[in-house]
């Protein structure tokens, strides 16, 4: 049976949720799912923005078959070709053998790399500000290379100014009946999914996303329909203002996050310590996490969130703790900037943890490192205790500067 929201008097969602799915690119936990987004206009004549994800190909081929009812489908517009959005275009093409196939020149080389029905007959090249009229609407077609591949492109309906905005404004989770995002409490339910989304998927892109950004910024947009989560129609500049923080490197808020790796307890006892002592310091909102069983994903997305981040790590095989080492490389390759850091080290012979953590994050721009450097010597005791209370004092100050 279909699954359809309507839209707009003419755009329909016809997306899936999929509710199974344990790891989204086969490495993200999702716990609340994923949705993969579709939307089908019914113009004079009618548009298929997407397709979704082959886990989901029947619901998706009836919701399509449902809105067209006895309509043909003339074209299918592909603002990106990664497998959760591209998957059914072949299924597409076997069943409406007429439609022509919008996409930019990338699009078409990647479409052959996956598909190997014709596709020659049947596409239709666009470039950066091209048009296709579809009858009532215009479409105009936006290029947004690396959000998230090279092939991303965005379309703007210049008519009802809906922006179909690919992977930008998307968001972990699987949507329950509400397809709005007013609708579904996302400043509490959803927003922490969004940014984990935004960081992990893409935060190494964070010049392509403010160059997205300067482009959308010029024109009027009433709607936003995203590959993936709700649709936005109210409040647009709340999530814009998070993209615009997350798209700079820019902390939302100035806040300490402690992650910490830790092999028999006493590296966690620094840290949980260290937050007693910052609290102490009237520093709010702060977050501790265990890297050894928090999904690097939410290290990343705390990352970008605060302004102050400290890791502490016990030294291991003379190196990193393993979760810890894990994260701050998975935090270099997303090019964090414009934080300061601090590092507690442990070792019972030779500590060399802080060292090891801040030779990873050297490499990323505008950060700087509060000092001191703690080290623990197997367990904390009067002196660096005395360290951890300097490190507090020092860390609440430059917050409040
Ligand atoms: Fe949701 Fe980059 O694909």
């Amino acid at each position: 049976m279909h699954s359809v929201k309507k839209i707009n008097e003419d755009l329909y969602w016809v997306g899936v949720n999929d509710r199974k799915i344990s790891l989204f690119e086969n490495v993200y936990p999702v716990e609340r799912g994923m949705s993969y987004n579709s939307y089908l206009l019914l113009d004079e004549k009618t548009a298929l923005f997407d397709t979704v994800d082959s886990v989901a190909s029947l619901q998706f081929l009836e919701n399509v078959e449902f809105v067209l009812g006895d309509r043909e489908l003339d074209y299918l517009i592909v603002n990106h070709m990664e497998p959760d959005h591209c998957a059914n275009i072949g299924a597409i093409v076997a069943k409406y053998p007429q439609v022509k196939i919008v996409g930019n020149i990338k699009t078409f080389v990647m479409m052959s790399q996956f598909f190997d029905f014709d596709i020659d007959s049947r596409k239709v090249v666009v470039k950066e500000g091209d048009t296709l009229n579809t009858g009532k609407h215009t479409l105009t077609f936006v290029m947004a290379p690396m959000v998230h591949w090279p092939e991303a492109m965005v379309t703007y309906d210049t008519v009802d100014k809906v922006l179909f905005s690919a992977d930008a404004f998307g968001s972990f989770g699987a949507m329950s009946g509400n397809i709005f995002a007013d609708e579904c409490d996302f400043e509490n339910k959803w927003i922490d999914d969004a940014r984990r989304y935004y960081t992990n998927i893409v935060g190494k892109y964070g010049v392509q996303v403010t160059n997205l950004l300067k482009k959308a910024s010029a024109l009027e947009i009433s709607k936003i329909c995203p590959l993936h989560g709700p649709v936005w129609r109210k409040n647009l500049g709340y999530i814009i203002d998070k993209y615009t923080k997350w798209a700079s490197y820019t902390p939302e808020e100035k806040g300490v996050l402690i992650v910490y790796g830790s092999v028999h307890g006493h590296t966690e006892n620094a840290a949980e310590i260290l937050a007693g002592l910052l609290g102490d310091r009237g520093v709010a909102d702060i977050e501790v996490l265990n890297a050894s069983t928090n999904h690097y994903s939410k290290i990343i997305s705390e990352s970008f969130k605060r302004s102050h981040i400290v890791f502490a790590c016990a030294t291991y095989n003379m190196s990193l703790f393993p979760p810890i080492q894990s994260a701050l490389h998975e935090l270099a390759e997303h090019n964090l900037q414009n934080r300061s850091f601090a590092f507690i080290e442990n070792g019972t012979w030779t500590p060399a943890s802080a060292k090891l953590m801040s030779e990873i994050l050297e490499k990323l721009k505008n950060n700087k490192i509060i000092e001191p450097k703690v080290t623990v010597k197997s367990a904390l005791n009067a002196d660096s205790y005395a360290a951890l209370e300097k490190l507090a004092d020092a860390i609440a100050d430059d917050i409040k500067a």
